[in-house]
């Protein structure tokens, strides 16, 4: 790390000065202490500023954030990172506003601890960055382990978790399958709400009534069929977390029903006549492009102000494709281990081919082609799997056909651009797409790039509509 590091302690407490000391202790750091507001600016008015500032937001003399905004008055470019007792979300969101780097609630852990000073001390120190990813993984609950493999991905962890303290919506932006629902999962379980419920909905699932019921409840009698009372998944998730997954398909009315939620925390049942309280942290997710959702008013641009705070977004895998063969290994091993069968080894054209693969459905292709390949281990037939299921071929073909001058959406159309060649990748491709929006058709066209009609010929024509519960196709 290129030398020494200065990092300076402010802190007036003992016993949690000493713990930051022997945690910290290292020959790459020298570190130094303050008890007080005042001394650190004094101090840093006469030495060069150190490497990293550790501030304590409770000081005796002064509040740690009024010490952290003259600071950085003083020294915009100065790293400061905060801590303070348990969960202040209040306090967490002033001192990111300020430009505190971080901001650690006690008790602060020793790896925590020392991951963000790597973090930050390597990103302002070593030149270029351009260091090789390693495969992180982490038990987020609920059998789920989140994998965390590029710079970016880390990055990103790292973001998550510094919102997660912040109990403010958050807006989870990102292709399908690149983990939203994973990361959602994850900010729940690093904030003060961990120990309470984490609700998915996904709004694209349900006609608008049901949905609306779904999220806020009814009252007996609210509509036909209405005989017994019931709660929504807004109260029960109090003092929880709900995800509202592909909220750009939550109709407009709804959505203003959700603002009104936002922000006053309380809504009626359907039929309600008293309004309900409560106290729900939410996440919204979404793969579509939200700029233009909210320009073609599918989004509404007041919920959109709402929500947007906080943003994250996941990046295809594409745009990550060094990380390709660290994931196929990491999936490989872990299925292997839950089917309890030898793991397979990937040639080095398998690897290839899967860089070279664009994974329109990210991970969770990634993941599927992995389980796929363990199970039925024909090394030729996964690699004819990438090699020719290139989507560039199949989303040209539909493009070119869409723009065609007879515009029919015929299975013989389809036919002459797939050529016979990959019906069953396409049968599959499709059928993953189906189970990912619980057969909503129109999503599912969405997702495919196709027209409604042109889903409903190929459910058809590969059969499959052989799906428990669904209204066959007409
Ligand atoms: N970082 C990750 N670590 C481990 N598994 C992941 C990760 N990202 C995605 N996955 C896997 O991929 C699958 C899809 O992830 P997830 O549902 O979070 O994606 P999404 O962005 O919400 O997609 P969609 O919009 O289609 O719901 C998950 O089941 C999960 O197993
Ligand atoms: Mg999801």
């Amino acid at each position: 790390m290129g030398g020494t590091s200065r990092i300076l302690v402010v802190e007036n407490e003992p016993h949690v000065r000493d713990y930051l000391l022997t945690t910290l202790k290292s020959d790459s750091f020298q570190i130094e202490t303050a008890a007080t507001g005042l001394e650190v600016l004094d101090r840093l008015q006469k030495e060069p500023a150190p490497d990293l500032i550790f501030l304590e937001s409770l000081l005796p003399d002064m509040n740690g954030l009024e010490v952290l905004k003259r600071l950085r008055e003083s020294q915009p470019t100065l790293r400061v990172i905060m801590f303070s007792g348990p969960c202040q979300p209040r306090m967490v969101m002033r001192a990111l506003h300020l430009g505190a780097l971080d901001y650690l609630s006690e008790p602060i852990r020793k790896s925590e601890l020392q991951a963000v000073v790597s973090r930050i001390l390597d990103n302002h120190l070593r030149p270029g960055n351009g260091s090789e990813p390693t495969l992180q993984t982490e038990d987020i609950g609920d059998n789920t382990t989140l994998v965390v493999a590029s710079n970016e991905m880390h990055r990103i962890r790292e973001q998550a978790a510094l919102i997660a303290t912040a109990d403010v919506p958050v807006l989870l932006l990102g292709e399908s399958g690149t983990g939203k629902g994973v990361l959602a999962q994850l900010i729940h379980k690093l904030s003060c709400r961990a120990r309470n419920t984490f609700l998915k909905v996904n709004c694209a699932a349900l006609p608008s009534e049901l949905l609306e019921s779904e999220l806020f409840g009814y009252e007996v009698g609210a509509f036909t069929g209405a005989t017994k009372s019931k709660p929504g998944k807004f109260e029960l998730a109090d003092k929880g977390t709900i995800l509202l997954d592909e909220i750009g398909d939550m109709p407009i009315g709804l959505q203003g029903k959700l603002l009104h939620v936002l922000q006053d925390q309380q809504f009626f049942r359907l039929g309600g006549q008293s309004p309900i309280r409560v106290d729900v942290r939410v996440i919204a997710a979404t793969n579509l492009d939200i700029k233009e959702a909210v320009a073609s008013a599918k989004i509404r641009a007041d919920l959109y102000y709402r929500l947007n705070a906080f943003t994250i977004t996941l990046p295809p895998l594409r745009e990550r494709r060094m990380i390709i063969p660290l994931l196929m290994k990491h999936f490989m091993a872990q299925f292997a281990a839950q089917y309890g069968r030898e793991p397979r080894e990937f040639s080095g054209r398998m690897l290839k081919a899967a860089t070279d693969y664009t994974w329109p459905g990210n991970i969770r292709e990634l993941e599927n082609f992995v389980r796929r390949y363990l199970i039925i281990g024909e090394e030729a037939d996964a690699l004819r799997e990438l090699e020719t299921s290139q989507p560039e071929t199949i989303e040209q073909g539909i493009t070119s056909r869409h723009n065609g001058s007879n515009g029919s959406d015929s299975p013989n159309d389809l036919k002459s651009f797939v050529g016979g060649l990959k019906s069953g990748a396409e049968a599959r491709a499709i059928s993953d797409i189906l189970d990912q929006t619980n057969w909503n058709r129109k999503e599912a066209a969405r997702r495919l790039n196709i027209s409604y009609k042109a889903l409903l010929n190929k459910i058809q024509k590969y059969s499959l509509d052989i799906d428990p519960g669904q209204t066959p196709v007409s």
